[in-house]
């Protein structure tokens, strides 16, 4: 498959599933997991969703004139944190046209149209940006859906001025996961989640220095991710109860219900987890 045609079907994916699985079945805004503290589950979802985004972008020094790009922005939910708290200007890039839809409409209610906007884009082969212009390029859980990350992180490079920021989390494959257990545990993930294959620390540390960029730190949050697994399998065996009770859900459930289990099977028996890496290029 291309890298344009796996884009389409990504695209596709994002534009029928994020209004009915994703904004109905998890948050309204935030399409990333939770970074959980003890005592924490999911009726305290919202600031664990929060609390991640700060993660992320918070060690990147943004300031007020910073112009960030968040790359696979889903709807908004991110990038209007980054203007409300920071004050800087966000431009959003999706490779669904719907979620764009619904995020000028976030941006519209926020009253932030002058500092955050959202473009579309297939973040796989360009960032629509000028050479050494962006002080940070952003990204949350999405570039596990880009089928060649190598290009995207030489365009994030080429984008970024130099002293820039490159942060991000993404869904990785343990380090040396074997080959037979990259088959079991997560090539399931990949085939559900509409994904051509996912990184693992090593490798994605291999992609950003071959771009030219500094990697500051690569951060494994630990057991504070389990909960999310927990969740999800909560999740999943509610649906199996209300079937068994006779609840008719609609036939794209089925999809959902694979997702789950692919991920907190895999997560639970550590062979996936979420991590955040910041990389620089240098001044
Ligand atoms: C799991 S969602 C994360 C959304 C957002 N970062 C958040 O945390 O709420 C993945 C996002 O990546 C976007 N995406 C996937 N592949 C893409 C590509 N090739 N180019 C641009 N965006 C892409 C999707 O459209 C979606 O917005």
């Amino acid at each position: 498959m291309t890298t344009a045609s796996h884009g389409q079907q990504v695209g596709q994916y994002f534009n029928d599933q994020t209004e009915p699985f994703y904004l109905e079945y998890w948050d309204s805004e935030d399409i990333h997991f939770g970074l959980f503290e003890p005592g924490e589950d999911e009726n305290q979802l919202k600031q664990t969703l929060k609390r991640m985004t700060h993660a992320v972008i918070s060690p990147t020094n943004i300031q007020p004139d910073s112009l960030v790009v968040d790359a696979g922005c889903g709807v908004g939910g991110p990038a209007l944190d980054l203007a409300r708290i920071y004050g800087c200007k966000v431009v959003g890039l999706t490779i669904s046209q719907h979620q764009i839809e619904l995020a000028q409409a976030k941006t519209a209610t926020a009253e932030l149209q002058t500092q955050v906007q959202f473009e579309y884009a297939d973040c796989s082969i360009h960032l629509p940006f000028p050479d050494n212009s962006v002080d940070v390029v952003f990204s949350m859980e999405a570039a596990c859906h880009f089928s060649d990350r190598a290009q995207f992180i030489r365009e994030t490079y080429r984008i970024l001025k130099p002293g820039g920021y490159f942060a991000f989390n993404d869904w990785l494959a343990q380090d040396n996961i074997s080959a037979s257990d990259y088959q079991t545990f997560i090539q399931p993930i990949c085939d559900n989640w509409v994904m051509v294959s996912l990184e693992t620390r090593s490798s994605y540390s291999q992609l950003i220095q071959a771009a030219g960029l500094e990697i500051v730190e690569f951060v494994d949050f630990g057991e504070a991710m389990l909960e999310n697994a927990q969740a999800l399998k909560r999740s999943y065996l509610t649906f199996l109860l209300q079937e068994s009770t006779g609840h008719q859900f609609p036939p794209e459930m089925a999809l959902w219900k694979k997702q789950l289990k692919s991920l907190y099977d895999a997560w639970l028996n550590r062979y996936f987890t979420v991590e955040r890496c910041l990389a620089r290029k240098n001044a």
